[in-house]
């Protein structure tokens, strides 16, 4: 497989630690030092369908292709306007695209595992253009009275086209290691006369330190363990896209891996944890500042709800 595209949107409200500090009991400099973040961009009057639809547009200008030469749409999402229908299709018919669409909720891993579900796809021979999204409008689930979690989340969309040919190396490493006591939000409740009680809590829940300590040890050994398993080895990676959920997660997993800091590119000041769109997002910002050349390894991983984990390998370009 090949990416000939890469866009990304994100919500024109961009709310910093000090507006937060407003309402919160925090401050700039506690969530400065803690993660790393000093804004991020907040759903306002626009909506996640919106911000699709615009990231998928910014990533097809780039392929050179038009919506109709979209042959199938993989959209990473966890929380979007609506229940059903999916997200994926509801940005079809946006961009009057008529191809099959599917959601995944793999969370903030949603990037990774639908970039293996294209290439098998790719692979397989039956779709050549795949469009995959990852919008995540996670300021909807953050519980904006519990300080420990709504400062660390944005919203972002983020597209990627992927087509057959070129890519020398795309090799995949994703799991899930079930849990879902460490972050959880339940949907709400419904009206069935005959169900006896739902679960209370539909905003996020996280227990942010074993959050951390996940994060940590499957980033750095999944990341050696495919490397190593790809015949290469850590010091022919260009770059680590690293989750960008915390930023002494990825100086912790850097320093594991006795990596140089300039192979750690990072936009989580200005983002904050987007969930699936933050490599993406961070992928479309080194692919259009000229930073990614023909033959570079990249090294991506990332984890998050589930908990699922996962990495991946792939060389740029053709
Ligand atoms: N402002 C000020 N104080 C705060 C804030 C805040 N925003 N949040 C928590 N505190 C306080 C706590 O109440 C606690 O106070 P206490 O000592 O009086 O009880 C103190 O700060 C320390 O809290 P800890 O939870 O121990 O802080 P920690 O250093 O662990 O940092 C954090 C918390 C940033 C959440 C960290 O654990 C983390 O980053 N974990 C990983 C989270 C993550 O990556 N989540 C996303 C992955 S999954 C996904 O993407 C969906």
């Amino acid at each position: 497989m090949k990416i000939i595209g890469t866009g990304s949107a994100v919500p024109k409200l961009s709310v910093s630690n000090g507006d937060l500090a407003t309402f919160l009991d925090t401050s700039d400099e506690w969530i400065n030092t803690r993660t790393g973040i000093n804004s991020r961009h907040i759903l306002s009057d626009e909506t996640i369908e919106e911000l699709g639809a615009r990231a998928c547009l910014n990533a097809l200008k780039m392929a050179g292709l038009k919506p109709k030469d979209i042959d199938y749409i993989i959209c990473s999402n966890v929380y979007s306007s609506y229940v059903t229908p999916a997200l994926s299709c509801v940005v079809a018919e946006k961009l009057k695209v008529f191809c099959p669409c599917i959601d995944i909720n793999g969370a903030c891993v949603g990037f990774i595992y639908a970039l293996e579900m294209a290439n098998a796809f790719i692979e397989s021979g039956k779709y050549k253009n795949i469009l995959i999204l990852c919008a995540e409008n996670a300021s909807r689930l953050a519980d904006w009275k519990d300080r420990s979690t709504c400062v660390l989340f944005g919203d972002a969309a983020a597209a990627t086209i992927v087509t057959h040919g070129g890519c020398r190396k795309a090799a995949f490493q994703i799991e899930s290691l079930p849990d879902s006591e460490v972050i959880y939000s339940y949907n709400p409740p419904g009206n069935c006369p005959y169900t006896k009680s739902y679960p209370e809590g539909s905003l996020m829940h996280m227990q942010g330190q074993d959050v951390y300590k996940f994060a940590v040890s499957i980033s750095t050994v999944g990341l050696k363990r495919l490397i190593k398993s790809q015949g290469t080895d850590l010091s022919k990676i260009k770059f680590f896209l690293l989750h960008q959920a915390n930023k002494r997660i990825l100086e912790a997993v850097r320093s594991r891996l006795k990596q140089p800091e300039e192979k750690f590119p990072t936009n989580i000041d200005k983002y904050g944890n987007t969930s699936s769109a933050s490599i993406p997002l961070l992928l479309d910002e080194l692919n259009r500042s000229g930073k990614l050349s023909s033959g570079d390894y990249l090294a991506m991983s990332a984890f998050g709800a589930g908990l699922t984990a996962g990495a991946c390998l792939i060389t740029w370009g053709s």
